[in-house]
């Protein structure tokens, strides 16, 4: 009987590891998107066409097995200089958000847009 309820609880606590572990890898990807509106990044970013800079989908393709979240997450927390579509040259938008999580997931969403 005792040794019953130890299995029980214990398959109970695996089951919910593996389901966290689930959970915090998948890509919410409506959280992100508002997160990119909210933050303006649509503006000049179109999420399969170009704007006034290229799609994220043609980032995301070029930045493939280069070590993108690095490199995303160097781009949008230091703000280095970039060129728009006219020519004229800006320092990049730096993430207002610092909450770690919304940040990651932002970066895991963007990744997902690579063809
Ligand atoms: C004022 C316009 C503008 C806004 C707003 C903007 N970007 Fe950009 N972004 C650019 C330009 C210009 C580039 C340079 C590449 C290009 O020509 O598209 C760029 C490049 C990037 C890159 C490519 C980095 C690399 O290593 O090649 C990423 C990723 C990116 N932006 C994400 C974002 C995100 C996320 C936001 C919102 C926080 C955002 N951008 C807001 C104009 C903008």
């Amino acid at each position: 009987m005792k040794s019953k309820t130890i299995a029980t609880s214990l398959l109970l606590a695996l089951g919910s590891l593996f389901y966290s572990s689930i959970a915090s890898s998948a890509v919410d990807a409506d959280a992100a998107q508002a997160l990119a509106k909210k933050e303006g990044c649509l503006k000049c970013h179109g999420i399969d066409k170009p704007k006034e800079a290229k799609s994220f989908k043609e980032i995301a393709s070029k930045l493939k097995g280069k070590d993108a979240d690095a490199k995303l997450l160097e781009h949008l927390t230091t703000g280095p200089k970039v060129k728009l579509q006219d020519g004229s040259e800006e320092d990049h938008k730096m993430l207002k958000t610092k909450d770690k999580a919304e940040i990651d997931n932002l970066i895991a969403w963007l990744r997902a847009q690579a063809k």
